[in-house]
């Protein structure tokens, strides 16, 4: 990945990001997954009065990819914070959104977690979620 996709990643993971729906939690996040083909699908976090419907940014993402036929990832950036302010802190994926990236994308898939363009940190799949478990385990 070259310096302007991971750019663009992380610019269009802040814009989706202003879309978040967060009434409980205040904690705005975006969500931009780059696929085989180099097309970039965008997600927020979207809560919901009874929590437990709420979604995260990089399911929203991956629901939006899925739906429109894409199977095939090769990175995300992510970034999230106190909803109207510049992140400030680093967003990473929570257990839920690692096992369900772990579906679609292989060990080295890249996950950038950023503050802004000039700040950011990559992590492969593989190290946010060691030995999972995954459509491999179940082939036979
Ligand atoms: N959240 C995400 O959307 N992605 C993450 O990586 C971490 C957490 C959301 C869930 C909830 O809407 C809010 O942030 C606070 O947990």
């Amino acid at each position: 990945m070259n310096n302007q996709t991971i750019e663009s990643l992380i610019e269009t993971a802040m814009q989706a990001r202003k879309m978040a729906y967060v009434p409980y939690s205040n904690f705005a996040v975006g969500a931009a997954l780059l696929d085989g083909k180099g097309d970039i699908h965008a997600g927020c976090n979207i809560e919901n009065a009874a929590f437990t419907p709420g979604i995260c940014a990089e399911r929203t993402a991956v629901s939006v990819a899925v739906s429109k036929g894409v199977r095939n990832f090769t990175a995300i950036a992510v970034v999230g914070g106190a909803v109207n302010n510049q992140p400030a802190e680093d967003c990473f994926p929570c257990g839920v959104c690692r096992q369900v990236l772990m579906e679609f994308c292989p060990p080295s898939f890249q996950i950038i977690i950023a503050q802004s363009p000039q700040n950011y940190r990559i992590f492969t799949l593989s190290e946010l979620l060691p030995h999972g478990f995954g459509p491999d385990n179940l082939s036979n």
